[in-house]
Formats: structure tokens, sequence, C-alpha cells
């Protein structure tokens, strides 16, 4: 047990070595983000008995957290996916929100729930509740993994929160720095090495 805790708080390195000194500080396991997801799950499940429920996850961030959510709420549960562009290549939001990719189905009359990754700037988000409150669903609730309020510019409000983190540039769990970094089953926080300082900052 207590060797599996030390295993779990090393630093790893990612791979291919090449990565400039990159490196990852664990910080939520994956044990802890599976048993918040749950307690979410039936959280959202009692707010709404017995009505069904459709998740509209937001590519690419919120996958891993919208299937391990989704398998959790029980009774009836649609999906659908959205996308956006909102960051470069850097840790660092260009503030700006396209739409890359729209709903498969119309969300009229349904209860929506947007499933996030994470809740930074609160741009993607307040973006993306102007286009669904327009397409008249009957409600609408946001659930996001992470939530970052020290980062905050527009004033959103998440219904369901993970955890709330300080203000690091975090990856694992669906998160990617420069689309790496999505399938480590932790979230982490990532550290640039000298090397790759300047594309932290471009
Ligand atoms: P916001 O529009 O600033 O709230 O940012 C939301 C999006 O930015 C998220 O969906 C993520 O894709 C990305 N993002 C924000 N903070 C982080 C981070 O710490 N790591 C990885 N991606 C992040
Ligand atoms: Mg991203």
């Amino acid at each position: 047990m207590a060797k599996k805790a030390k295993q779990a708080k090393k630093i790893q390195k990612p791979q291919p070595k090449e990565r400039g000194g990159e490196s990852v500080r664990i910080l939520i396991s994956r044990a802890r983000l599976q048993r918040r997801i749950t307690e979410m799950a039936r959280e959202i499940r009692k707010d709404f008995p017995g009505e069904p429920l459709h998740l509209v996850g937001v590519l690419k961030g919120a996958v891993f957290f919208l299937t391990n959510l989704g398998k959790q709420i029980p009774g009836e549960v649609s999906f659908d996916f959205i996308a956006v562009a909102s960051y470069g290549l850097g840790t660092h939001s260009s503030g700006q929100v396209r739409l890359t990719r729209d709903l498969d189905s119309s969300i009229e009359g349904k209860t929506v729930i947007v499933v996030e990754d994470i809740l930074d700037t609160g741009m993607t988000l307040q973006y993306l509740l102007r286009v669904f409150e327009q397409r008249k669903p009957k409600r609408i609730r946001v659930a996001v993994l992470l939530d970052k309020p020290e980062r905050r510019i527009a004033a959103v409000h998440a219904d369901y929160v993970g955890f709330t983190i300080p203000n690091e540039f975090v990856v694992g769990f669906g998160l990617d720095y420069a689309e790496r970094y999505r399938n480590m089953p932790d979230v982490g926080v990532l550290s640039l090495g000298a090397d790759s300082s300047k594309a932290a900052k471009a």
C-alpha cells in the first residue's frame, strides 16, 4: 500500500525523451478521479430523478470524463459531442473561441449537461452556453472535472465541479499540452524544461 502511494507520487518523465526536460507531477490520482466522478454521477441523477439526460461533451479534453461519468449515471442517458478551438499549441489561451465541430442532433426540449474538462478563463463555456441557449433546450447544466477559479474572466457558473485546483497548467485524463499527455490516467502539473520555455510563451 505504502509502496503504491510512493510510486504514484513519483515524477513521471514523458516519452520520448527528446521532450526537452518536461516533467509531470501528479496532482490528482486516478483513484481520486474515479471516486469523485462516481459522486458527481450520483449528484446529477439525484437532481433529475427519472429524467432523460443528454450529455454534451466538449472535444477532445472531456472525452474520458464524459465516458466515466456517463457510465455511472443510471437511467436514460444519451450523449453528443461538440468541438471548439480556444487554445493554440502552448499553455496560454488565445482568448478566442471558434466552433470546429457541431452537435449531431438537436437539443431542443432536452435536459442538457455540458461536460467539460476544465473551467479556466470561462471563455469557452460562455461561448458554448450562448450557442446552446439559442437552441431552446429544456434546461442546461454544466459539469466540469476541474475548476481554476483564479483565472476566470467570463462569469460562468459550473453546477457540478470535480476538483478546484490552483492556477497551474495541468495535463492528463483528457487534458493536453500540444495534443500530448491526454492518455495519462492521472491529472498532473506540467513543468516545462528550459528547452520548451519558448513554446509555452508562444
Ligand atoms: P477557458 O476557455 O479558458 O475556460 O479554457 C477552457 C479550455 O482550455 C479547456 O477546455 C482546455 O482545453 C483548455 N485549458 C485550460 N486550462 C488548461 C490546463 O491547465 N491544461 C490543459 N488545458 C487547459
Ligand atoms: Mg486543450
